[in-house]
């Protein structure tokens, strides 16, 4: 039995993870520690809830005593570090909470593994830690660091801060940095969940810019087979890109979603831009494909339809956030 602590499992990606792993895997023992902030949500974790080998504790990453607490009690041997701050619009917004998360809390998590010569840290990353490219090339795991947002610099301060407790300390971490994902329970604010909802309930589809900045999507299920293949054999002190080869520009997205609700290409609205929105992200996975020997099992033609059809029978979910604190969000990030 592995005793993991992964954190931030009340959100997207995190509670995809535990649900995919507690099913199909009889050797995890594992203690979700979530803040439950605006983006968490006990309701994603349903189908693993009365699992004998998960527990929920609610509290902050970023608190010592309680981390230290739970390693001792749970006899805690690795963990998967899923918590941040992770939207860039709020961290435009106010970028304090990211520092305080994404980055002292993740030293919080980094030194209490420390001294408790934690057997594996995972440090859950993004490929928005390389900044942006222009029409041509690939982000590797060679590209020089260069974030622009508040949110990606706090994401590339916890790397570098996680390397170095390798470099200094012997520490087992690895990093894991993934390009856009799709998939039940992402929160609303982000763009494809955001635009079938608000086609849904025939509102404007607001496209920063010209619509034309290119993400790389990867269904959740592939990135979450992609980080439990790297946390049981991926190499000390090694950082992995994971991607599944889905360039597209946004407007093409907002269009599709659209076509599948057969709704109108009226709704869409072109919107003032993302103050320093990166142009285009591009992963090369070739590093986790061939040393781990991973590869995407999902094609965007197939998941996102699946994901159109869980927010068209998930209407209960997606209504109780939406009618919450994400109205005042909305209001202030889109009516300005
Ligand atoms: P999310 O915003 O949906 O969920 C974040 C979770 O962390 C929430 O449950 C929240 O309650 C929890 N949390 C926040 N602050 C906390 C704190 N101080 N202590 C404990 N819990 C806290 O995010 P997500 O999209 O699931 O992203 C998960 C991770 O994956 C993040 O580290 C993000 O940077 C990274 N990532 C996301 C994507 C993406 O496309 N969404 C892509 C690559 C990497
Ligand atoms: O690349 C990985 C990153 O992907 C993760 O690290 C982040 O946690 C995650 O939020 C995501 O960041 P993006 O900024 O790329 O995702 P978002 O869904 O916010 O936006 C995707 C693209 O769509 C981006 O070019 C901005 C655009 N957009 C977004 C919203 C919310 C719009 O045009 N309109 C919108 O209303």
């Amino acid at each position: 039995m592995k005793n993991i602590l992964v954190t931030g499992g009340a959100g997207f990606i995190g509670s995809n993870y535990i649900n995919h792993i507690l099913k199909d895997n009889q050797d995890y023992f594992i203690v979700n520690l979530d803040k439950l902030t605006y983006a968490g949500n006990l309701e994603n974790l349903t189908s693993s809830q009365n699992n004998p080998r998960y527990r929920f504790i609610r509290g902050d990453i970023g608190n010592y005593e309680l981390v230290d607490y739970l390693f001792e009690k749970y006899k805690i041997e690795y963990v998967i570090n899923f918590a941040a701050e992770s939207h860039v619009d709020r961290s435009i917004l106010g970028s304090a909470v990211f520092f305080q998360t994404n980055v002292l809390g993740t030293n919080v998590l980094l030194e209490v593994s420390r001294k408790r010569n934690v057997k594996k840290f995972l440090q859950v990353s993004t490929d928005e830690v390389y900044g942006s490219l222009g029409p041509e090339g690939l982000f590797t795991e060679k590209t020089p660091l260069s974030p622009n947002s508040p949110y990606s610099s706090s994401k590339a301060s916890a790397d570098m801060m996680a390397l170095s407790f390798f470099h200094t300390f012997g520490m087992p971490v690895v990093i894991t940095r993934c390009s856009n994902n799709y998939g039940p329970f992402q929160f609303p604010e982000k763009l494809i969940p955001l635009m079938i909802i608000n086609a849904l309930n025939n509102k404007n589809l607001p496209v920063y810019g010209d619509g034309m900045n290119v993400r790389d999507w990867i269904y959740v299920i592939d990135h979450n087979i992609a980080i439990d293949l790297v946390f049981n054999k991926g190499n000390i002190g090694e950082v992995y890109n994971i991607g599944a080869g889905n360039e597209l520009p946004n407007i093409q997205i907002v269009k599709l979603i659209l076509s599948a609700l057969d709704k109108s290409e009226d709704l869409i609205q072109y919107v003032k831009d993302r103050p320093g929105h990166d142009r285009r992200y591009a992963i090369d996975s070739s590093k986790i494909q061939t040393e781990l020997g991973w590869k995407p099992l999902f094609t965007f033609e197939n998941a996102i339809k699946e994901t159109i059809d869980w927010y068209l029978s998930n209407t209960s979910w997606w209504h109780r956030i939406i009618s919450g604190e994400y109205q005042k969000y909305y209001e202030m990030q889109y009516n300005r």
